[in-house]
């Protein structure tokens, strides 16, 4: 099953949100040379976390296209393949939140593992040469103090989350066992960087401490995540789809592990604001002590590695959502809902 070496037709799901937006932007701006694109459409149901001003800036570029939809719609899905000869997939489209899978799982089967197994039939059918799942480090489960996550590393998810991720990933799998699919699975770990929704750690912080509202630590803030900036994380999906093989699983990481308080104590220092923001909560049911990836094998095979410094991008990403409140305030106020309401003259999906 040989990849196009010409320019190619590529479905982009769930590019409205935070790392599927960064992507097509990665795709369509300067940044990706030797990888041609000659069209690519963006299905997005848009939900609560999808976002089309995140896309503003390549909204009028030709090879652009944006179609509103689930990836659980199986006509559409089988359409939106067909009428655009479309040569591969990326699917980021998820339910993506751990501490909303907690309070209700049902939209993260539904997305996360249903819309999943739909795609897959539906690219199966297409023939397309290429589909990647963009999947995560919590499939792994919990490290202790010691080790890292390898490509061989059993799954062992721990939350309905990460449990709808290695559903998806298993089905991945198994239409490439069962049908020579040509499918790429890969894992990364906690991203971040511009446009992420302020629910997630590091831009709800930011937006805490800007408002002198207190900053929320889980537990005894000990728990450690391994951060990777959005833009490494795109790279290495973009190298997967165009070098990475068949059947592969591809780790990525950014070889940076934190616990949460010490992150929590840098935001502070970054926006001198007060330590007396912090303000010890509640665990959270089944918290993840730890994850840390290898991902020496995306280095090997991929030529791949993280580029951005977490000093670099930490101090960055802090100065982007500064600039950018009015972006955050809109999402986290409803505006942007009256936004599209405006601008497409219907309303959002609420769910
Ligand atoms: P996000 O929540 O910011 O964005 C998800 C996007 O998917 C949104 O635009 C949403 O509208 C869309 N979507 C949701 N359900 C849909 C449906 N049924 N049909 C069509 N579109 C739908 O998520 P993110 O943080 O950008 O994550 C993207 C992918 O990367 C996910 O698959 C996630 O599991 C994976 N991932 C995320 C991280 C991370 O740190 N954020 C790390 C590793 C892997
Ligand atoms: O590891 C990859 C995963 O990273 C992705 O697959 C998920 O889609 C993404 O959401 C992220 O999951 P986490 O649960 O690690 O991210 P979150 O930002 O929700 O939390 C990061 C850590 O911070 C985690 O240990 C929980 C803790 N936390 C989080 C929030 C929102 C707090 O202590 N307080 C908070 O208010």
């Amino acid at each position: 099953m040989s990849f196009p070496e010409r320019p190619i037709n590529l479905l982009v799901t769930g590019g409205c949100g935070f790392i599927g937006s960064n992507f097509i932007r990665l795709l369509l701006g300067d940044g990706s040379p030797g990888m041609p694109v000659k069209s690519l459409v963006n299905l997005d149901k848009l939900t609560y976390a999808g976002n089309l001003e995140n896309l503003v800036e390549i909204a009028d570029d030709s090879r652009y296209q944006f179609v509103k939809g689930d990836i659980a719609d199986a006509e559409l899905v089988a359409r939106v393949l067909e009428k655009n000869l479309i040569d591969a997939v990326v699917h980021f489209a998820a339910e993506s939140h751990v501490d909303r899978s907690i309070l209700d799982s049902s939209p993260f089967v539904q997305t996360n593992i249903v819309g999943t197994q739909i795609l897959l039939d539906a690219a199966r059918s297409a023939d397309i040469k290429r589909f990647v799942q963009v999947s995560t480090d919590e499939v792994y489960g919990s490290l202790g103090d010691e080790g890292f996550f390898t490509e061989q590393t059993p799954l062992a998810p721990n939350s309905p989350y990460s449990s709808s991720k290695a559903a998806a990933d298993l089905l991945v799998r198994s239409y490439c066992h069962t049908f020579n699919f040509p499918g790429i699975i890969t894992r990364c770990s906690n991203n971040y960087g511009p446009f992420q929704f302020p629910e997630k750690l590091i831009p709800l912080f930011i937006s805490n401490a800007r408002n002198e509202r207190s900053l929320p630590v889980y537990g005894d803030g000990k728990n450690v995540r391994d951060w990777i900036h959005v833009s490494d994380h795109c790279k290495g999906v973009a190298k997967a789809l165009w070098q990475g093989k068949p059947g592969e699983v591809y780790n990525f990481g950014g070889r940076c592990e934190l616990q949460n308080i010490r992150l929590t104590e840098l935001l502070l220092e970054l926006l001198d604001k007060p330590k007396s923001l912090i303000q010890y909560v509640k665990d959270r049911p089944g918290h993840d002590l730890r994850y840390a990836i290898d991902c020496s094998k995306a280095e090997a095979d991929l030529d791949w590695s993280p580029e951005i410094t977490f000093e670099q991008g930490l101090k960055e990403t802090v100065d982007w959502y500064l600039e950018h409140e009015a972006w955050s305030s809109r999402i986290l106020s409803g505006e942007y809902q009256k936004y599209y309401q405006q601008q497409y003259g219907e309303a959002l999906s609420s769910d």
